[in-house]
């Protein structure tokens, strides 16, 4: 599929076979692609929980709106943001520190700029922590729906979900924020797709203030 069609065929599909399974190496290649995604200082703060057991789809459908498709996909995700994936200490951002210097040729006299950058730019309030958070991993989710798509597999973003029940069913820790969950799958031929959706103009988006 060229590119063009990979986006206009992507659709937030409602309807999944749940017969038909995404194999572990086509849900390995759609994340490893995704994981292509850019992000600040490269510091990729995201990680993603991947539910395949009947029980927990469920359980997860419950602090979901009760939405069918979290249980009927084959593979729901958890997307998960770490708001203390720019702090020292992290594991990510130490290894990150390695690769630069590694690749960058990064001193350890700079490690200090670095340190004051990251906290200066998303450490200073929790509105910053949860915003650095979430547009790095949202530039991953949506490569994973891309990569999803190029692969044949259709998905669903969905954040009509109950953060504190989803963080407390499935005990994840306080410096997560929970973007998104996604279904996975393949779309139920029985069903018909809804018509696709509107989209602003190119007049609608761009703007200025002056
Ligand atoms: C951040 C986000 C959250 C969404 N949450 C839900 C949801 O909880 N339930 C749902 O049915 N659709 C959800 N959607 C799907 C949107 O309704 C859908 O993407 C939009 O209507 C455009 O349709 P399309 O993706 O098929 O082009 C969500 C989409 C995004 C990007």
């Amino acid at each position: 599929m060229d590119f063009k069609q990979i986006v206009y065929e992507r659709r937030a599909v409602n309807f999944f076979d749940s017969t038909k399974d995404v194999p572990d190496s086509l849900l390995r290649e759609m994340i490893e692609t995704a994981a292509r995604a850019p992000s600040g200082f490269n510091l990729q703060p995201w990680q993603v929980m991947v539910l395949r057991d009947p029980e927990k789809k469920m359980r997860l459908q419950k602090q979901a709106w009760n939405q069918p498709k979290i249980s009927e996909a084959p593979v729901t995700l958890i997307i998960l943001a770490d708001t203390e994936g720019w702090m020292p200490g992290n594991p990510f951002v130490e290894k990150n520190f390695l690769e630069m210097k590694k690749s960058d040729g990064i001193t350890d006299e700079r490690r200090a700029w670095f340190d004051n950058a990251c906290r200066s730019l998303y450490g200073t309030s929790e509105a910053r922590r949860v915003a650095f958070a979430c547009k790095n991993s949202c530039f991953f989710a949506m490569l994973l729906m891309l990569a999803a798509k190029n692969l044949g597999l259709d998905t669903h973003p969905m954040d009509g979900f109950d953060i504190d029940g989803v963080r407390k069913a499935f005990h994840i820790p306080e410096n997560y924020w929970i973007p998104l969950l996604m279904a996975v799958g393949y779309f139920r031929t029985d069903k018909t797709l809804s018509p696709p959706k509107w989209r602003k103009t190119y007049e609608e988006i761009v703007i200025s203030f002056e």
